[in-house]
């Protein structure tokens, strides 16, 4: 590995942070985070190692599902802002070293879309192969229904013209017909159009439905679906070469790897939502069992391609790839309430709470985070650890403001908050408890601890760029990963258990004799350094949800 290929290939050992431009700061009182908000907020990001910004959608939008129902691909949001502040925003983050890249939402558009809109109007409107439109629905049922709580097919009938238009979501999210070359070419458009303006890039909105070409053309393939997803990568890097797409394929590996593509020309970076849902298992049993089972039957991406690790995002906690008696485990662990749970299969709760609040545990699970082979992806509030609102309906309990400093409006807001539809949470977890003001200067804070494992990770480059060996360990409850580069090693242990244990690892790769110092530990009281010994083992003893990177 050489300096210069970290910095082409910026991907692989970057530290993404996702926000909603809406939730993070309000910068005129109007109760609604905004761009200029955002713009003054970029040094924090800057502190806390961030290397690229992934922002969720901040499009015109009737704001029915998030933002993630467009109304307008080439503009910003009124409420948070305009064009320029966008511009300005762009500009700050580049001076800081921080890329920007934001949410490709082209599955489907809000119903409100112009487009939408002349489509449905009547049966020879010029845009009405721009969507995918049925006189009979054929036979879906609920099976393919993303959010089986609100919908029941995939199919809805319009009655402007008498005729049905798919939906794989809300039925205000008609999809767009991909098959249709005047729909791809305005797609690269839009994409060219935020290139243009400084992206990096895209997070891409379901790609498994974007690329799915059912129901249109009479069911037939056009083609295979994936020569559109290389076409729209080769599209993207052809303007811009070192833009990438993420790409949220929330499927098991093996169909989730033809989405890297032949030789890695898709995504180049792909959610690793099994391994996500293993480690919730793994924590809800503290046996790193299941971790292991599943990193190590994970594929390796293809050439640059990389998976984007994750512990929380801004959807419920989906764990929808474990069996039901698992998901039950993890729900009795840290979901055992109805309210905690949405649509039966995921939950509407942030880490720490699930956790119990416990500062170990949680910390463990951030160092894991950042030493797992992947590229690590923070939801916002993440390095504060900022809890749920419950009563706050849906997915938006965990989608509720930035909390910035004490007082009512958290350093977010000067509006009144009485009465926010997304209120932030109560004590002892609102910002009078929780804030960024707080934790800042505090060397013993979560988000100190955050900063320091992000800075750590980027200078051990092994765990984006190495060879893994996943170790063997007798005791279950210890996850242990070998990583090289260039000769040079890094072992990362992880102890999911709460009791103190001592384990012993083999190392075969280590010289005995060799000293492991451990990354995480500083200051006095440091332990001594990790000899292996002559069986080429190393024997270490762990605290409760104990965790060490040794180089
Ligand atoms: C995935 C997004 O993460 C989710 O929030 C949204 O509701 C659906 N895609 C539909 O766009
Ligand atoms: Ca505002």
């Amino acid at each position: 590995m050489r300096p210069a290929d970290q910095a082409d290939v910026w991907w692989r050992n970057a530290i993404v942070y996702s926000l909603d431009v809406e939730t993070f700061q309000d910068s005129n009182g109007d109760g609604i985070g905004d761009f200029r908000g955002l713009t003054s907020r970029i040094d924090h990001l800057a502190r806390l190692g961030v290397t690229c910004l992934w922002l969720m959608p901040f499009y015109p939008t009737p704001n029915r599902d998030d933002g993630y129902d467009i109304a307008d691909y080439y503009a910003v949001d009124p409420r948070l802002g305009t064009l320029g502040d966008f511009v300005e925003m762009m500009r700050t983050a580049r001076s800081r070293g921080i890329r920007v890249i934001a949410d490709l939402v082209v599955n489907h558009t809000s119903d409100q879309h112009p487009w939408f809109l002349e489509s449905a109007s009547s049966r020879d409107n010029p845009k009405r192969d721009w969507y995918v439109w049925r006189d009979e629905p054929p036979q879906d049922g609920p099976q393919g229904v993303i959010f089986p709580d609100q919908e029941d097919s995939l199919w809805r009938h319009d009655e402007r013209t008498g005729a049905h238009y798919l939906h794989r979501f809300y039925r205000h999210q008609p999809d767009l017909n991909i098959t249709n070359p005047e729909v791809r070419d305005e797609i690269a458009r839009v994409m060219g159009f935020w290139m243009e303006l400084g992206l990096s890039g895209f997070r891409v909105d379901a790609v498994p439905y974007l690329i799915e070409t059912a129901g249109t053309h009479d069911g037939h393939l056009v083609e295979d679906p994936h020569a559109y997803l290389r076409a729209l990568s080769s599209f993207m890097t052809r303007r811009k070469g070192d833009a990438i797409m993420l790409g949220e394929v929330n499927l098991p590996y093996e169909g989730l790897m033809p989405f890297f593509g032949d030789g890695g020309d898709e995504l180049d970076l792909s959610f690793d939502f099994p391994g996500m849902q293993a480690m919730y298992l793994s924590l809800a049993r503290q046996d790193a069992g299941p971790m292991r089972q599943a990193l190590s039957a994970r594929p390796s991406p293809p050439r640059d391609t990389r998976w984007a690790t994750f512990v929380r995002n801004h959807d419920e906690l989906t764990l929808d790839q474990l069996t039901a008696s698992q998901r039950d485990e993890v729900f009795a662990a840290f979901g055992p309430e109805p309210e905690h749970q949405i649509f039966d299969r995921g939950l509407r709760r942030r880490l720490p709470s699930m956790l119990g609040g416990d500062q170990d545990r949680i910390r463990m699970v951030y160092s894991l985070l950042f030493s797992l082979p992947g590229t690590p992806v923070l939801y916002y509030g993440e390095e504060i650890g900022m809890v749920e609102n419950l009563e706050v309906p849906g997915r938006w309990s965990v989608r509720t403001p930035m909390q910035w400093e004490p007082g009512a409006g958290g350093g977010f807001t000067t509006a009144d908050q009485d009465g926010a539809e997304r209120a932030m949470p109560a004590r002892p977890y609102g910002p009078d408890h929780i804030s960024v003001a707080d934790q800042r200067e505090d060397p013993q804070s979560l988000m100190t601890y955050i900063a320091r494992l992000a800075a750590l990770r980027r200078e051990t480059p092994h765990f984006g760029w190495g060879s893994i060996e996943w170790l063997a360990c007798d005791e279950p409850s210890v996850l242990a990963h070998h990583a090289v580069v260039d000769g040079d090693s890094v072992v990362a242990v992880h102890h999911l258990g709460d009791a103190p244990v001592e384990v012993t690892l083999p190392v075969a790769g280590l010289e005995p004799g060799t000293l492991l110092r451990d990354l995480l530990a500083e200051g006095p009281g440091m332990p001594e350094p990790v000899e292996v010994a002559h069986d080429r083992t190393i024997t270490l003893t762990l605290g409760r949800y104990g965790a060490c990177w040794l180089r």
